[in-house]
């Protein structure tokens, strides 16, 4: 079983490929709603509540952990695998794809406030960012936007506007979206800078990534796929909504979704 977790539910913009990618393996998803928004709070906050949310899941008896989450990543990768043994994908934004696409030599990251805190992001412009200008774009209120339902109102219409307004003017020209809340805006997000910027989101590329690993794995499965778990630290009815809206009727339908707290 592959357990999945995010501080809500932007890291189902990775469940819906995991499950595409692996379609016999058992997904359990984990929905940190409680403690959402991640982005705003401080690292060592993260790391904490994030550590705590992988004790539970591994108390599910997963095999592989995947962090959907830019934020949480950033703050408690690192730490996570030095405390647990069980292989772990993490998320961080995709820059290297975008410096490798650009034509302009202009490219932005949208991510929340902590993910470029987080020395991960610092790394990444070394390795990556030389000879080409990195526009680093805040999204604060994007993913309660997201969490509201709220995908192309005029509420997240114009935090789109504030945020990305300026890119096209200043020739980026490829977009790359650091949060797993971003994708599903992505129609508003693409309507918002226009067809000569790229917008590029990794989570195809993290669910190959979780293949490959799995696969040396080596595990037997019953060649089943049981009804994909949902839990929540926050309300299970609002959670249904929000599959519903994001995933579609058939996988809310078939959705087994729970409530837990974490003490
Ligand atoms: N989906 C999370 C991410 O990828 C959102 C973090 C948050 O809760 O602020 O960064």
């Amino acid at each position: 079983m592959i357990g999945i977790f995010d501080s809500g539910v932007g890291g189902l913009s990775v469940w819906r490929e995991v499950a595409l990618l692996l379609p016999e393996i058992d997904l359990l998803y984990f929905a940190d709603q409680d403690y959402c928004p991640y982005g705003p709070r401080t690292l060592a906050d993260i790391r904490q509540r994030v550590e705590k949310v992988t004790r539970f899941l591994l108390a599910q008896e997963i095999d592989m952990l995947v962090v959907a989450c830019n934020t949480a990543s950033a703050a408690a990768l690192a730490h996570l695998r030095g405390l647990f043994s069980l292989p772990i994908v993490g998320m961080e934004p995709a820059l290297k794809p975008a410096v490798e696409k650009t034509n302009s030599g202009k490219v932005a990251v949208m991510a929340t406030p902590a993910t470029f805190q987080g020395e991960p992001f610092g790394r990444l412009m070394a390795r990556f960012a030389s000879g080409v200008q990195v526009f680093v774009q805040p999204c604060p209120g994007l993913v309660e936007q997201v969490e509201q339902g709220d995908l192309d109102g005029p509420a997240t219409l114009g935090l789109l506007h504030r945020y990305l307004d300026g890119l096209p003017a200043q020739g980026v020209d490829e977009l790359v979206l650091g949060c797993t809340h971003y994708p599903f805006l992505r129609p508003a997000i693409e309507a918002v800078v226009g067809p000569d910027v790229q917008v590029i989101d990794p989570a195809p590329a993290v669910a190959r990534q979780v293949r490959r690993l799995w696969e040396r794995l080596d595990r037997t499965t019953l060649g089943i796929r049981q009804s994909p778990r949902f839990f929540t630290t926050g309300d299970m009815v609002r959670l249904r909504q929000q599959l519903r809206q994001l995933l579609g009727k058939e996988v809310a339908g078939e959705a087994d979704v729970h409530a837990v707290s974490l003490a």
